[in-house]
């Protein structure tokens, strides 16, 4: 079972300059560096983000890092439902891991829990709980998210729009106490990666980052509001390789939080959705995005 969608695996221009910028921005602390890898985390996770030295300046990512309670059944039920099997690798922080790819070239690592760090508080601005999720363009949401479903047995949280043809839905981990989304797939022109997100504990904690963030020449993308969908507070920032992290705080929990009742489909006409305090989606929101690399094609391994 996929227990909790733990990382992603990006590779960035300037490794050191994006290093910067998660520490200094977002919170994470390296843990450790292997090669081009450097691993990064938020607390006692062995690690939250995996920054990769790109060879050719761009950014891309590479795979979407599952943690898995059963690699091998995991596995197996994605190649069933269609993911081509790339075999197994070695990750920093797991004892086992093995990767697939889904359609349109979307990589996705799935691996055993990660190995737990000693965690010390660090001066100065708040380091985020964890990882939240990814959020993935596609041309076609409906059948990535099926795939998600019939893959990886992640379940459906809500959509805005309809099920068969959603602007976005978003899915959850089938275990209680999971985020009301780990993974959230957006319709867009072409495959692409739209944004991270990580959780922090309380919106105080943010707006300190959101005014730390903030200068004459660096604003966010969006924000901050408050999602309808998953109910968390929200801020949208970019960091230096392109790639947009949402900083989180309050989203509900599956089967542990009043605010959830079962899967809903929100109007497209229902402002509430994308921001119950009122705000619309801003176009540089929506243009976002970071390429995504087919890891059958990647010259090295994560
Ligand atoms: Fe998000």
């Amino acid at each position: 079972m996929i227990t909790r969608v733990a990382s992603i695996t990006l590779e960035v221009p300037d490794l050191e300059a994006s290093i910067g910028f998660f520490a200094d921005h977002i919170g994470l602390t390296v843990t450790e560096r292997r090669g081009s890898s450097a691993y990064l985390r938020a607390r006692a996770s062995h690690h939250d983000l995996v920054l990769v030295a790109s060879e050719d300046e761009r950014t891309v990512l590479q795979t979407l890092n599952f943690e898995s309670d059963d690699v091998t059944g995991d596995v197996d039920r994605a190649i069933r439902a269609g993911a081509r099997d790339l075999g197994t690798v070695e990750v920093a922080g797991a004892d086992t891991a093995h990767i697939v790819e889904a359609a349109g070239g979307i990589g996705l690592l799935i691996h055993s829990t990660l190995h737990q760090i000693e965690h010390a508080p660090t001066p100065g601005l708040a380091q985020p709980e964890h990882f939240s999720h990814f959020n993935l363009g596609t041309p076609d949401p409906a059948r990535l998210i099926q795939f998600f479903v019939d893959g990886l047995g992640m379940r459906n949280s809500d959509w805005i729009g309809s099920p068969e043809d959603p602007l976005i839905g978003w899915l959850h981990c089938p275990v209680d106490g999971a985020l009301h989304h780990g993974v959230a797939v957006l319709k867009t022109e072409d495959t692409r990666l739209h944004h991270i997100s990580y959780e922090y504990d309380n919106a105080q904690e943010i707006v300190d980052r959101v005014d730390n963030f903030v200068d004459e020449s660096h604003f966010l993308v969006w924000g901050m509001g408050r999602h309808g969908t998953g109910g968390s507070i929200f801020a949208y920032i970019e960091d230096v390789s392109g790639m947009m992290v949402e900083l989180g705080t309050g989203m509900i929990r599956i089967g542990q939080d009043p605010r959830w009742n079962g899967p809903q489909v929100w109007s497209l006409d229902d402002q509430r959705g994308v921001d119950e305090w009122g705000s619309s989606i801003p176009e540089a929101w929506m243009a976002k995005r970071v390429d995504v690399a087919a890891p059958s094609a990647l010259r090295k391994a994560p």
